[in-house]
């Protein structure tokens, strides 16, 4: 298993830009993250997703990919999940620095800050690799710019799949540039829910019983004040959307911004 190793692509693709991995980190069996280098023609904004992946059979095979790093840095960072028989992701699971990935040069998507009117409250609700748009997001100075409070949950099933914890919870506030922008603004909400932990049960029943806005001592949702960004499964994103939709919260896209926008999170199966 730990012998594969994968050969760079046989040619050069129009819309697709070869990036060299630089860094990879693997947070369990089933999900890691890596860095590669970023092409500087590529232009996006923080939330949105780009098409990603390695060439297989004389052919590129991509699937959509949440872009986690923000759009001033000078790498490109994903997170990803590992699937046993997934066509890209087993083999995607074995990179390592120096192997080259095909980045798609128009990223797209709809979690986008100028999707949202104007609030008080930002909250980012992730489930799984629903995270990696978030990241990019929480390291954009423009999120604090405008909200006074901005929360990012996630949800996993076991505690070791709370990728970038540690990081958001002692590296960020310490961020010599983000710092001073994040510091008090930011509050990180884990929940677990196969495991104990201290926080645990799916976001969606966490918002129903009011115990995620007792636990972060804010107002119960308000469509008024608050906005939500939605990433996760299918099954996730339709719960999450109908808790939302009852409360008064109406989607924004990018003709018309609205109180909540959504985004499915990676997935191969
Ligand atoms: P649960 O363990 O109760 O299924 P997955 O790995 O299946 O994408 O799940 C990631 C996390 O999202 C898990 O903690 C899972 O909880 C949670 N989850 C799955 N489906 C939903 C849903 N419909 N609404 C809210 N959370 C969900």
């Amino acid at each position: 298993d730990a012998e594969i190793v994968l050969s760079p692509p046989s040619k050069t693709y129009g819309h697709l830009n070869a990036e060299t991995v630089t860094d990879v980190h693997h947070w369990t069996d089933r999900l890691f993250s890596f860095k590669t280098t970023r092409d500087p023609s590529l232009r996006f904004a923080n939330g949105q997703f780009a098409m990603m992946g390695l060439e297989v059979g004389g052919k590129p095979l991509l699937r959509a990919y949440s872009i986690a790093s923000a759009n001033y840095e000078d790498h490109i960072e994903f997170l990803s999940i590992k699937v046993e028989d997934g066509p890209l992701t087993s083999r995607l699971a074995h990179v390592r620095p120096g192997d080259i990935v095909l980045v798609g040069r128009k990223p797209t998507g709809t979690l986008l800050l100028d999707n949202l009117r104007p609030g008080r409250t930002l909250y980012m609700l992730a489930t799984g690799t629903g995270l990696a748009p978030f990241m990019s997001l929480i390291r954009d100075p423009d999120v604090y710019e405008r909200f006074e409070h901005v929360i990012l949950t996630h949800t996993v099933r076991q505690v070791d799949e709370l990728a970038y914890g540690d990081y958001i919870r002692h590296e960020l506030p310490e961020h010599e540039f983000l710092g001073e922008f994040l510091r008090g603004k930011l509050r990180y909400y884990p929940t677990v829910t196969r495991e104990e932990f201290e926080t645990k049960g799916r976001i969606t029943d966490l918002i129903e019983s009011g115990k995620l806005f007792t636990d972060l001592g804010l107002p119960a949702l308000d469509p008024e004040h608050d906005r939500v960004m939605i990433c996760g499964s299918t099954a996730m994103l339709t719960d999450t959307e109908n808790l939302l939709v009852k409360r008064g919260f109406d989607e924004g896209n990018a003709n018309r911004p609205g109180a909540y926008v959504v985004e499915k999170a990676f997935a191969e199966r």
